[in-house]
């Protein structure tokens, strides 16, 4: 009940698009959104962020800088949560930034990955 409950404020603060605050994300979103980021994120981009992952050498555009601080001010939470569920496509972005379909269910776990991505941008 009272994890429905939480699962319910997320939701509701995610529609109203509410400023999101790392420690308001639960602790086993954030553990398997850093566990995602360094089995398959930090293969193209990097741990660090860098988009300088193992994989990342022959791509085409190359994942860009996350600690870029121009970059991280140039786009909101939106752009970063669309792109990792939908894919680079849905953004007009390179194609080998994979969709993960398997996150669409996990908003919390989405929302984690995005401090994730903040916090290389020193945030
Ligand atoms: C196969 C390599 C690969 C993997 C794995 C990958 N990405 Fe990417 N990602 C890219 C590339 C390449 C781009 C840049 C696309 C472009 O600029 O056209 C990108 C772009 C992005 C962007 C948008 C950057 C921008 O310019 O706005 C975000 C956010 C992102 N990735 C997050 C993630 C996260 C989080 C994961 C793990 C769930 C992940 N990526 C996994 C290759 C990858």
């Amino acid at each position: 009940m009272r994890a429905r409950i939480l699962g319910m404020t997320i939701a509701v603060l995610a529609l109203a698009g509410t400023a999101w605050a790392a420690e308001n994300i639960p602790a086993a979103a954030v553990t398997e959104a850093d566990q995602i980021w360094t089995t398959r994120c930090a293969l193209c981009h990097g741990a660090g962020g860098k988009g300088d992952g193992p994989a990342a050498a022959p791509l085409n555009p190359k994942p860009r800088d996350m600690t870029d601080k121009k970059w991280q001010a140039s786009v909101d939470d939106k752009h970063i949560e669309l792109v990792i569920v939908k894919g680079g496509q849905a953004a007009n972005l390179s194609p080998m930034m994979a969709a993960n379909p398997d996150l669409e269910a996990k908003p919390e776990v989405v929302k984690a990955l995005c401090a994730k991505v903040r916090s290389l941008g020193g945030k």
